[in-house]
């Protein structure tokens, strides 16, 4: 059976990606240092699917590591998610991040041509259209104006994949461009669990209605939005999983380097975010306005018209799930994978 190396597999949009792609009948094998990942998260995905995950423990970077696993398995494609992805945390360590995230790439890339490996889906970014482009972001729009080290490093690495594209035309890669990811699996077994102060918006919402913290801080009020806070694409991490086993079809279909957006086409203002989570919920979230985040856009959002067309993805569930599903995740794993550890979390309750 084929099967799809999963890089960064451990991690948020990597667990909830294993599961759809164990789902669609694929053979998975994960490599992930764990950094920001858990293997208990690899457990969850077993009781979800009744798979086992094959877990190489270590370093994308790490190239003896890298010929095992393709060695010992036959990989027909690779999903890399192995990034570090805290855009504030990348201004203050920008060589971590482009060694992580570049060099990271560059090693898997070499693995990969070494090993014959031709598909390659990549987590890119909506961050990689900069500060100046019009919205909705549409793919034929010029990149790379980026705003930060993080975003860079995504830029980069499109463009050393374009090139590497064109050097090989039996390579086809698939440029993911996610917009804002969230919720969880249905089941509550698996979701996102940031290790330290969540920097994202729907886990510190999330870790507030539990408990963990007093109250979020709104970041800015005065933006040229509806309601003055700013608007973003969220989409349910179940759909966004599903977007990679559409584009691991396309890539056994088609040669050649694609871009493509993956959100739902919709803005959701931060306030309007926090009416959500409390309906579904039926918890309060106190929150105060505090001052603008440096770097923060007022609005994007995405034309994800290429990705129906080319992909046959559409995202399917909206924000009544987005935040139902967060909701189940958080209350029934007040500590993630650290509650499933020590049996308070949702398999103590089961
Ligand atoms: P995550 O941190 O939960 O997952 C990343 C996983 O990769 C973690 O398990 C981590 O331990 C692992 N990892 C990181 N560097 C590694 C390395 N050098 N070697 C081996 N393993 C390594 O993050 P996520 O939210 O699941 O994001 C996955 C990918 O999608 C990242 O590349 C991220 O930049 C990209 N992305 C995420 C978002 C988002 O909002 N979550 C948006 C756009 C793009
Ligand atoms: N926000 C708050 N309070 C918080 C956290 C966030 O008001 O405590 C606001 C932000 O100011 C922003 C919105 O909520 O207006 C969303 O912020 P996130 O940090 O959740 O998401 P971003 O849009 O800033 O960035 C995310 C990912 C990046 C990715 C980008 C585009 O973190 O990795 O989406 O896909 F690149």
């Amino acid at each position: 059976m084929d099967t799809v190396l999963v890089a960064g597999g451990a991690g948020y949009i990597g667990s909830h990606t294993l599961v759809e792609l164990i789902s669609a009948g694929l053979k998975v094998i994960v490599i992930d240092n764990l950094c920001n990942g858990s293997k208990v998260a690899l457990d969850q995905v077993r009781l979800i699917t009744g798979q086992e995950v094959r877990f190489y423990h270590g370093e994308v970077q790490d190239r003896a590591l890298l010929n095992r696993a393709l060695m010992e398995n036959s990989v027909s494609a690779v999903i890399h998610f192995a990034g570090l992805k805290a855009v504030g945390e990348s201004s203050q360590r920008p060589i971590e991040y482009y060694q992580n995230n570049v060099t990271g790439s560059l090693v898997l890339l070499d693995a990969m041509h070494e090993a014959g490996v031709k598909r390659l889906v990549f987590s890119s970014s909506a961050t990689v259209y900069g500060s100046d482009s019009p919205v909705p972001y549409v793919e034929s729009l010029e990149t790379g104006n980026t705003s930060n080290p993080y975003g860079t490093t995504k830029w980069v690495v499109e463009q050393v994949l374009k090139d590497a594209v064109y050097a090989d035309p039996e390579l086809s890669v698939a440029l993911l461009r996610y917009f804002n990811p969230v919720g969880a699996h249905p089941s509550g077994l698996i979701g996102e669990d940031p290790h330290g102060i969540p920097n994202n918006l729907l886990p510190y919402i999330a870790q507030v209605a539990v408990g963990k913290r007093a109250e979020l801080s709104v970041f800015g009020d005065d933006y040229p939005t509806a309601d003055g806070t700013c608007e973003r694409d969220y989409l349910h991490v179940v759909d966004l999983a599903k977007g990679h086993v559409r584009a691991l079809e396309w890539l056994a279909q088609n040669r050649g380097a694609a871009a493509f957006n993956l959100g739902t086409g919709n803005a959701t203002s931060v306030l309007q975010i926090i009416r959500a989570f409390e309906e579904a919920s039926g918890v309060t979230i106190p929150y105060r306005i505090a001052p603008r985040r440096a770097g923060d856009l007022p609005a994007f959002w995405a034309d994800a018209s290429k990705a129906e067309r080319m992909l046959g993805w559409k995202a399917e569930l909206g924000l009544a799930e987005m935040m139902a599903d967060t909701w189940r995740w958080q209350s029934r794993n007040p500590n993630g994978y650290r509650s499933v550890e020590q049996g308070q979390g949702h398999l103590a309750i089961a």
